[in-house]
């Protein structure tokens, strides 16, 4: 009788509410604690993580404890290190705080789709190993927002480990340390099982502002100290904007918490990036930001970094017939269809709203009803996103519920790229 209760009120429930499918919400997860293991001398490596410079190099960033030389070695079999990059170090301070020493090694030429085995500052005791994206489509991405360091994004992260992603895009809201800065030591060992294994590429939240007025006046200290992204090689002037290329796709990370009006540094230099961008070799092309501009959640309604940000910048994505726009924030999924100015466009990007990836404050599960045309898909559930890219016309992708600490295709759906669509010429 017990195993028939459970479907039976659901059903009932769903008879009373009118919803298609009722959940048995999971609750926020507390943080879990990665402790610096003791074996770790204060030469050690850790919270690596790699992420793409150009089009055949990558960042390798690493912290030690105490002083270490800024210098990777590598090669493509395990143990054997013919090749070395070096670096620079810093560090920063944050109210009592101060980190350790923070590594930046830019490495390559590489070649693509190939696995490297690397060790940092010299020391043995800790072998990498790093695959590159690949040179040809296809190419998966893994994209998820608001991760966070709980139980539940434990589980998301394992279900990411499994799927052999090539590139991890993630829009915002990272450590959700929010001031204690401890965690973001605790974040990075965390993600480095991943992080060390394939490139992450991020960009900033509200979480990772930082700022505490007179006390601590700049903002994004520890991010921009910690997640060095290549803004320099895209042509911007700050780690808070930057695009790139990956196997046939552009990929144009935006920084919801700077400026982005018409006069802003961020908005000439978007323009500028999306005239440069050469469809016959990137057919693609993804934005990236932390507040979404389409939502029916009640969560995150009216703030400036969702209806300002989208009223300047809607129209430059528009025209460069973007394929894509992800966004975190919002705790929950939310898949639209191709929309633009508030109507449902053919040439119009999709967008979709992965802001799910575990963190401590639980989900947004309230919505807006009824739900607009332009909302295919919404559920306020843990999980994270896949894109296959799978050739210049045609993309998988796929969510990826994590409810029950197991990885369920919860929404599939195929997409054709703008850039086939003649009757989206410009
Ligand atoms: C994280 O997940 C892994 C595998 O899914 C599990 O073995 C491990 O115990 C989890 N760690 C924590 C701290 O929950
Ligand atoms: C692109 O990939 C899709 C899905 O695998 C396939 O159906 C289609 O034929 C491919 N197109 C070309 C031109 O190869
Ligand atoms: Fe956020």
């Amino acid at each position: 009788m017990a195993a028939i209760k459970g479907p039976v009120l659901v059903f009932v429930l769903a008879m009373a509410f009118g919803c298609v499918v009722c959940y048995d919400r999971p609750v926020a997860r507390k943080d879990v604690s990665i402790p610096q293991p003791k074996e770790l001398s204060p030469t050690s490596p850790q919270q690596v993580h790699a992420s793409v410079v150009g089009a055949d190099k990558m960042r390798i960033s690493w912290i030690t404890e105490g002083s270490a030389p800024a210098i990777v070695e590598y090669d493509t079999s395990p143990g054997s290190y013919s090749k070395s990059a070096t670096g620079s170090t810093s560090s920063y301070r944050y109210l009592t705080y101060k980190s350790g020493k923070i590594h930046d090694v830019v490495i390559g030429p590489l070649n693509p789709n190939t696995v490297y085995y690397y060790r940092c500052s010299s020391d043995s005791t800790r072998e990498f190993s790093l695959k590159t994206p690949p040179a040809l489509l296809p190419i998966k991405f893994a994209i998820v927002g608001d991760l966070g360091q709980t139980g539940w994004t434990n589980t998301t992260l394992e279900h990411i480990r499994q799927s052999n992603y090539d590139m991890l895009l993630l829009p915002g809201d990272l450590s959700y340390a929010d001031f204690i800065q401890p965690l973001w030591d605790s974040f990075g060992r965390l993600v480095e099982p991943l992080a060390s294994q394939r490139p992450w590429m991020v960009t900033q939240g509200n979480h990772e502002l930082e700022r505490i007025p007179v006390i601590h006046s700049t903002p994004f200290t520890s991010y921009n100290a910690r997640w060095h992204m290549p803004f320099e090689e895209s042509g911007s002037s700050s780690n808070l904007y930057y695009s790139f290329d990956v196997t046939g796709v552009h990929v144009i990370m935006l920084g919801s918490y700077t400026d982005f009006d018409p006069a802003s540094d961020q908005f000439k230099w978007l323009q500028d990036d999306l005239g440069k961008i050469d469809r016959g070799k990137t057919p693609w092309i993804m934005a990236i930001i932390h507040a979404p501009w389409y939502n029916t959640n009640t969560a995150h309604q009216g703030e400036p970094e969702s209806t300002l940000m989208k009223k300047f910048m809607e129209e430059l994505l528009y025209k460069a017939r973007v394929d894509f726009v992800f966004a975190g924030h919002v705790h929950a999924y939310e898949r639209f269809t191709r929309v633009y100015d508030g109507n449902v466009d053919n040439c119009a990007p999709v967008h979709i709203t992965i802001g799910d990836g575990g963190n401590r404050e639980g989900l947004a599960s309230k919505y807006m009803y009824p739900t607009p045309e332009m909302s295919i898909f919404r559920e306020a559930s843990f999980g994270h996103g896949q894109l296959e890219v799978f050739n210049a016309t045609h993309a998988l992708w796929t969510w990826h519920r994590n409810d029950d600490d197991v990885s369920v295709v919860a929404d599939t759906v195929w997409f054709t790229s703008l850039s086939s669509d003649p009757a989206c010429k410009l």
